[in-house]
């Protein structure tokens, strides 16, 4: 497949679309961003990397980072994680309380907010310094142990963290928080505040792409079972109430981040990540999901 030649096709018609999308400003340090920034890069199994745009510019890959979190966990303690978190997907949008009164304080998913603060609280739980595990293992996959997190980032989500810190209170009231609820918060901010380019980010989830198994060092990271759950998840929830038009238009499991990345796995072939911060009204980065519409129609080729 001539994957450079359709990649920047797609960038020139996509670059040329009506701004219909605005950065997010509800974390201030992310609203400084230039909303013009426009990357993709696109990893074969054959571990060929095609890219084009701002490909190698780091972003903030916010929600993208739970997937990471859940995988660790769910390698770590397998089913078990289900007691703690659903994997339904919740048709509301990413940082809602709605359910969790009803539901006792058990998020939908691990992919909301309120189920990532849960996988936080796990990974409190069975890292001594889960922090230093967590950036380890990122650097790892993705290659590059120039990989950091952005203290001003965590910082001034943390300032502006009403939200998040509502939720893990009110999950805590229930008992599914165990730790302290700023140390939950610290952790989450952390994670959330991770910066990496669409080259490591296309690296970093290839292990979904490779039935779990990190290809550098052919080591099982999730067995061939527990990556068709993570994929599956990432199909029903990775674009939270987007999730449907998502698998509609695109046709492959993926994840949104509100610093405007967005990465899809076509299981066996690529792993293909964009970066623009412009965001629909959804949260989801607004040409990151017309690029991927185009990549799979124009491929003819997606899990449907
Ligand atoms: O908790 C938050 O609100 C952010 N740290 C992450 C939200 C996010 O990326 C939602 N995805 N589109």
């Amino acid at each position: 497949m001539e994957y450079q030649k359709i990649i920047n096709a797609i960038y020139d018609e996509v670059k040329e679309l009506k701004d219909e999308g605005s950065i997010a400003d509800y974390i201030p340090e992310l609203a400084k961003v230039n909303a013009n920034k426009f990357g993709i890069a696109l990893l074969d199994n054959e571990q060929n990397v095609y890219k084009i745009g701002d490909a190698q510019e780091n972003f903030s890959i916010q929600s993208i980072s739970k997937v990471i979190s859940t995988a660790i966990i769910f390698s770590k303690i397998g089913n078990e994680l289900w007691k703690r978190v659903g994997f339904e997907p919740s048709g509301n949008s990413f940082n809602s309380l709605v359910q969790l009164e009803y539901e006792n304080g058990i998020p939908r998913n691990p992919f909301i907010n309120a189920g990532a603060l849960v996988i936080a609280d796990l990974m409190l739980e069975h890292f001594e310094n889960p922090k230093e595990y967590f950036l380890n293992f990122v650097r790892e996959l993705s290659n590059n142990d120039s990989i950091q997190y952005n203290e001003n980032v965590a910082q001034s989500e943390k300032e502006n963290g009403y939200r998040n810190t509502a939720l893990v209170n009110f999950i805590k009231s229930f008992d599914n928080i165990k730790n302290e609820p700023n140390d939950v918060l610290d952790f989450y901010f952390h994670q959330c505040s991770i910066e990496m380019n669409c080259i490591d980010l296309a690296k970093l989830f290839q292990v979904f792409a490779n039935n779990g198994v990190i290809s550098k060092e052919k080591t099982i990271f999730l067995t061939t079972s527990q990556c068709k759950r993570m994929n599956a998840l990432m199909q029903m929830c990775g674009f939270y109430d987007q999730a449907g038009e998502f698998t509609f238009k695109v046709g492959l499991p993926g994840k949104s981040g509100v610093g405007g990345g967005v990465v899809a796995i076509f299981p066996n072939n690529y792993t293909v990540a964009v970066w623009s911060p412009k965001l629909n009204k959804k949260g989801n980065s607004y040409y990151g999901l017309e690029t991927l519409e185009r990549l799979t129609t124009i491929t003819e080729a997606s899990i449907f």
